[in-house]
């Protein structure tokens, strides 16, 4: 249990946390934790990947993995199946956030709606521009003069929930797709921890009518943030 500012001792938020990869992002959220920066429990981490180095971030820090990548013949694993194992993990780990971070499947509308808690992800362009793969090089193509990363409620529509959280960089003149993707993941290490603490103190929500819209003195979603670094 961590203490706020107000001193009022607060349940953590319980997340699960879905991966493909490095993990980068789920780092920071363990880091946070570890630090009692955030009033998280981080209650268990899904990758559809048995090589993600995300999983031992996770075993590093003792908290149970679930991987979900082949099937027992070896073959692998389809997103039916996938999907099965993981809506029974979570209901096991009984979260109240599940947060995608760096998870590259791209989910069914009834996994979505029968999931044990909200879902959030992770996504790197300013939504609703730019959703799917190759954002940065896409960024470039256009010649846009912004980019960032966006936190967005998962709904069945891939990349079209309502976005909640942006973070925002200036695109350099010599900017390349490599370069964009390392200062956007930059960003993404700040708007994640940022947004879970907004939402673990019921600053956002994510309810269908969400806090801002319903109260007309609050500025409507996404709230954008300049992170300078
Ligand atoms: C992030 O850059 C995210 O935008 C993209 O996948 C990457 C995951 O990075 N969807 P990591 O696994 O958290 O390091």
């Amino acid at each position: 249990m961590s203490i706020d500012q107000t001193s009022q001792p607060i349940k953590p938020l319980r997340i699960a946390v879905l991966v493909s990869g490095s993990g980068s992002n789920l780092q920071v959220l363990i880091d946070a934790m570890q630090a009692g920066a955030l009033p998280i429990e981080i209650v268990g981490v899904i990758s559809n990947r048995d090589d993600a180095y995300a999983l031992t971030r996770a075993t590093d820090a003792a908290i149970p993995v679930a991987v979900l990548s082949h099937v027992a013949s070896g073959k692998r694993m389809g997103i039916k199946t996938f999907e099965a194992h993981a809506n029974e993990q979570l209901i096991a780990w009984q979260p109240d956030l599940i947060v995608l971070a760096g998870f590259m499947r791209v989910l069914s509308g009834s996994f979505i709606d029968n999931a044990p808690a909200p879902m959030i992800n992770l996504h790197p362009s300013l939504l609703p521009v730019y959703k799917g793969l190759d954002t940065h090089q896409r960024v470039l193509q256009a010649g846009d003069r912004y980019h960032g990363c966006s936190i967005h409620k998962v709904t069945a529509e891939l990349d079209a929930g309502q976005v909640l959280t942006q973070a925002v960089l200036s695109v350099d003149i010599n900017d390349t797709a490599e370069s964009l993707q390392s200062r956007v993941q930059k960003l993404e290490h700040k708007l994640l921890p940022w947004t879970i603490l907004l939402l673990a103190k019921n600053v956002l929500s994510l309810e269908a009518e969400s806090t801002s819209q319903a109260n007309q003195y609050l500025p409507t979603l996404p709230l954008q943030l300049f992170i300078t670094s």
